[in-house]
């Protein structure tokens, strides 16, 4: 049905109004439906909280401010020009403010939904000293509750290693065990249940017609009987803990999370602010950090089809694996995955601990609902809160002992400038418990981002083309590390206003990895490291070495398209160079839809692009090497999409070349659906094959059916009701 809308052009207009309104109203009865349902369940759907609500206030708001930082020295010989955060003869970055006038307009806070009602009923708390986890019934969260006789099991949730391929989704399989295991209230879980899926029935006052079902999933760090490594004693082997929020700009944290922003700079962690990213979105700029090249090089090295797993791919994770340290990664909305949205992810799991089966089994079985088309509660708890409260246990269990571990959020901050404040105050607060409690005494602990936001309305200021391009980075030394290594810090600490990129931030970790106790690789002459290089980046080091002062984008691995450094002038978007570049771009965007066309599924096709116009032009100045640098940004029918583009023009013969990756600033939506290929994605506009194209398709109009289509999607989770309807 939904899709249909897409490909029945002709009286598209009003059938899209009629099929949007029989769309609300099925929605509107789905959801009362749904809400009598849960009530039932002890569940509460909330679509707004009252963060400054009492209740709310005595769980969350405790950020305990006790490190003395005034004790590290932060003496910084640092000559940045007044109103630049990177200033030299190469690079210059402008200090724009976070609350910029030009996106003022563009600011509000954001409420998360709520997922339960006071506390959840069943939790797993973990005793550290003796490895083990205890079941817990919160008999007290409801008065309805405590007077039940509630009655649990649990089944648990594996997934077997593979020798060979079975299928393209072997990274999306996981088991939930047939049989469910009563367990009670205070139970020793058992040490082998790494998942398990709880399911209690709670019977108000023993009535037995009146049963309900709860359910959860539960995760508990398990001993996999590792041969872990003091690090305890080591301060120059620390550990790396890696928490990225995915989406998030430097000036967006500043803005979007202020608590989070203000526990980071009073708490040892350092910022760079002249971080730039290196390719469009997630999956490019993470294969940089963990392997030092671009995508494109890995492809030749180890991944040789887009339909293969990457098990074979020299991620960083294997590297800390093989000298001995423990290896995690989590990461929340499975689906889009950074290594499984239009790819295949891992056959085997790729790091000791991996959240996969936990992820998908919690929204495949879970009521989901949606903040802002992300799947935000995972029943009674949040997918942060479950990525936090997993990290919070892996960090408490190895804080002496080697590990490299990395949580990925996407779910509060992936779609919207404004959702990371709902969990501003969480993710403060999980870090103070880990500063409070000295968990990060023996790792260094980096805080990032892949990139800013990559669409919508802020794309389209000058602030939104900055914070796409300068994710927030900030890094934290233990103490024992810098009383070790000072120059380390000094240099980590200097290059706050040098161009940095995700290939130093690799050659960080590696010399972390590899650099021995005793040897001096404070100049690193004798090069016994076999880290000195990144392939993508061959003039890119360790940010442990201060960064060349005259740096340019080209020394750090960044494109063009995605430098920042210079000063831009607008051109008239009616100009010929503005029509002349737009119409190349296009064949460029048609070139690629016909170089991967084998990836659309059978039937279908990526329709050819037309320029519907150029929206904006700028040139770049002051670039004296033999070309001119423009930056457009053109609007293509079938589909209104834009894109923004990089192209350089030869001063002599006047010829176009790309400059970088092609941006897509607006939603793609649901134009796309024909394809799972991450090239395609960004570009693709699906028509049945043999289809012809109208002469527009509303925007507006794709955008609330596609609203509608996740409002109902949420809403029926887990049930079949709607399939016939849209199917
Ligand atoms: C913090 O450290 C400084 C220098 O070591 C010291 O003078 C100061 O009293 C300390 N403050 C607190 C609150 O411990
Ligand atoms: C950039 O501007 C902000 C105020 O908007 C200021 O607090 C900060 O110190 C400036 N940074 C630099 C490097 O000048
Ligand atoms: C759980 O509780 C029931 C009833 O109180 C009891 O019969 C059973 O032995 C308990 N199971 C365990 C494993 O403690
Ligand atoms: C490292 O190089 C700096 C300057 O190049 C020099 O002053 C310093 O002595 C060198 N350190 C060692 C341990 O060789
Ligand atoms: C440099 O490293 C190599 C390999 O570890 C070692 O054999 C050699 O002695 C080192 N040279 C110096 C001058 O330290
Ligand atoms: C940067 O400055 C150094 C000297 O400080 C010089 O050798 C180098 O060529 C300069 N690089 C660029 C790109 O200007
Ligand atoms: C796109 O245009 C090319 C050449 O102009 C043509 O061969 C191809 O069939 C067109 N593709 C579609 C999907 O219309």
């Amino acid at each position: 049905m939904v899709l249909r809308v897409f490909m029945t052009e002709k009286n598209n207009a009003r059938k899209c109004t009629n099929d949007a309104i029989k769309i609300i109203l099925y929605v509107v009865f789905m959801t009362t439906l749904f809400l009598l349902y849960f009530n039932d369940n002890n569940y509460e759907i909330e679509n707004s909280i009252d963060y400054h609500s009492a209740e709310y206030n005595s769980h969350y708001r405790k950020v305990i401010i006790t490190e003395n930082s005034s004790k590290i020295s932060t003496k910084i010989d640092d000559n940045v020009k007044e109103g630049y955060v990177v200033w030299n003869d190469n690079c210059q970055i402008p200090n724009i403010s976070a609350y910029d006038k030009t996106i003022k307009n563009l600011i509000k806070k954001s409420n998360s939904p709520k997922c339960f009602s006071t506390l959840p009923l069943t939790s797993v708390i973990l005793d550290v000293d003796k490895w083990s986890y205890t079941f817990k019934i919160n008999h007290g969260v409801h008065s309805q509750i405590s007077k039940s006789i509630v009655n649990c099991c649990y089944s648990p949730i594996i997934r077997n290693d593979l020798k060979f391929k079975n299928n393209p989704k072997d990274d999306d399989r996981y088991k939930v065990e047939p049989k469910c295991y009563p367990i009670n209230d205070s139970e020793i879980i058992p040490k082998s249940v790494e998942y398990m899926m709880v399911t209690c029935e709670l019977r108000p006052n023993g009535d037995k017609l009146k049963s309900a079902v709860y359910k959860d999933i539960h995760a508990m760090v398990i001993d996999k009987g590792q041969r872990r490594f003091r690090n305890a004693d080591i301060p120059d082997k620390p550990s790396v803990l890696i928490i990225s929020i995915d989406s998030l700009s430097r000036l967006n944290l500043i803005r979007s999370m202020p608590i989070t922003y203000r526990l980071l700079e009073t708490h040892g962690f350092m910022s760079l602010e002249g971080y730039t990213k290196v390719a469009d979105n997630t999956f490019p700029n993470v294969v940089p950090i963990l392997t030092g090249m671009f995508v494109n090089q890995m492809t030749k090295r180890c991944w040789n089809s887009p339909k293969d797993e990457m098990d074979e791919c020299p991620f960083l994770w294997k590297d800390f694996k093989k000298r001995g340290y423990v290896t995690a990664y989590l990461e929340d909305e499975p689906s889009m995955g950074t290594y499984n949205f239009g790819k295949y992810g891992f056959r085997n799991a790729p790091t000791d601990y991996y959240s996969r089966p936990y992820m998908l089994a919690a929204e495949h079985y879970l009521p989901v609902v949606k903040y802002d088309g992300m799947s935000f509660c995972l029943g009674p708890r949040s997918a942060p809160d479950r990525v936090y409260a997993y990290m919070e246990d892996f960090v408490k269990l190895h804080r002496h002992h080697g590990y490299f571990a990395v949580f990925w959020l996407n779910t509060f901050s992936h779609n919207d400038v404004n959702t990371p404040s709902a969990m501003d105050q969480r993710t403060a607060d999980v870090l103070s418990k880990l500063l409070d409690g000295r968990l990060l005494d023996n790792a260094v602990t980096v805080v990032l981002s892949d990139h800013g936001l990559r669409f919508g309305a802020i794309r389209e200021t000058h602030v939104g083309w900055l914070e796409d391009r300068m994710p927030a980075f900030y890094a934290r030394l233990p103490t024992g590390y810098v009383t070790a290594r000072p120059s380390h810090r000094a240099a980590l600490a200097a290059n706050k206003h040098r161009l940095t990129s995700p290939f130093d931030l690799h050659l960080t970790l590696k010399q972390l990895l590899f650099q021995q106790l005793n040897d001096d690789d404070d100049n690193n002459t004798n090069s016994s490291l076999p880290v000195a290089m990144a392939e993508g980046c061959p003039t890119c080091h360790s940010l442990f070495r201060l960064a060349d002062a005259n740096r340019s984008c080209e020394q750090a691995g960044i494109a063009p398209h995605w430098c920042t450094c210079d000063e831009y002038e607008e051109l008239d978007r009616r100009s010929r160079i503005a029509m002349d570049g737009g119409k190349y771009v296009v064949q460029q965007l048609n070139a690629l839809l016909a170089k991967y066309r084998m990836m659309v599924r059978k039937g279908y096709a990526c329709s050819n692009l037309s320029l519907r116009k150029t929206v904006s032009a700028r040139s770049r100045v002051n670039r004296g090497n033999g070309r001119r640098e423009y930056l457009l940004v053109v609007e293509t029918l079938p589909g209104r999409s834009m894109f923004e583009v990089t192209i350089g023009q030869e001063d002599g013969s006047g010829a176009f070349g790309m400059l970088g990756d092609i941006s897509r600033i607006n939603m793609y939506g649901f134009q796309s659906y024909c394809t799972d290929d991450w090239r395609l994605k960004k570009h693709c506009y699906c028509v049945k094959k043999n289809w012809k194209p109208a002469e527009d398709v509303t925007p507006a109009c794709v955008v609330s059916v596609l609203q509608m289509y996740n409002i109902a999607k949420t809403v029926l989770r887990g049930t079949t009701f709607l399939a016939p309807y849209l199917l």
